[in-house]
């Protein structure tokens, strides 16, 4: 799917030291880092998300535990599940994401070209299929 992308990041380290992993603005991710963000505390059985943007780019990273994105252009459907501190999920404009299932402690790191603005928000459904533009 268009602006929809795993993004593996490199592990530095080896078990029992431990590792680091890091994320450089416009060389590890495909865009500048203005604001970063995390979700937490979020019950099994809670759904989250549910919009998409018109201009935000946007990385999703489970740094501890497990979560489910469902994202959606109006068309294609996909489901990843995030599950490791090195995987990324780029979410560019236009689409759709739910985030559910999270797992007992964890923790969605997001890093976002840009500062909050709910102006880019598309949070319904029909609007965003009618702005849908590929
Ligand atoms: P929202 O983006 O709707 O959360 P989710 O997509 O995870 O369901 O944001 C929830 C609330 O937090 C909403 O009132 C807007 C606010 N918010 C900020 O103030 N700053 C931010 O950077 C973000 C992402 C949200």
């Amino acid at each position: 799917m268009k602006n929809l992308k795993i993004i593996e990041f490199d592990e530095i380290g080896k078990e029992g030291t431990g590792y680091l992993t890091a994320i450089e603005s416009n060389i590890s991710i495909p865009f500048g880092i203005k604001r970063v963000y995390y979700i937490y505390g979020v019950k099994n059985n809670i759904s989250r998300g549910f919009h998409a943007h018109k201009k935000l780019e946007q990385i999703l990273i489970c740094i501890s535990g497990s979560v489910k994105i469902k994202s959606t252009d109006g068309i294609n459907e996909d489901m990843i599940e995030l599950n490791t501190p090195t995987k990324g999920l780029y979410i560019g404009p236009f689409v759709w994401h739910e985030m559910y299932d999270f797992s007992d402690n964890a923790v969605l790191l997001v890093i976002a070209s840009d500062y909050y603005d709910e102006s880019d928000y598309i949070r319904n459904y029909s609007e965003f299929i009618s702005y849908r533009k590929f």
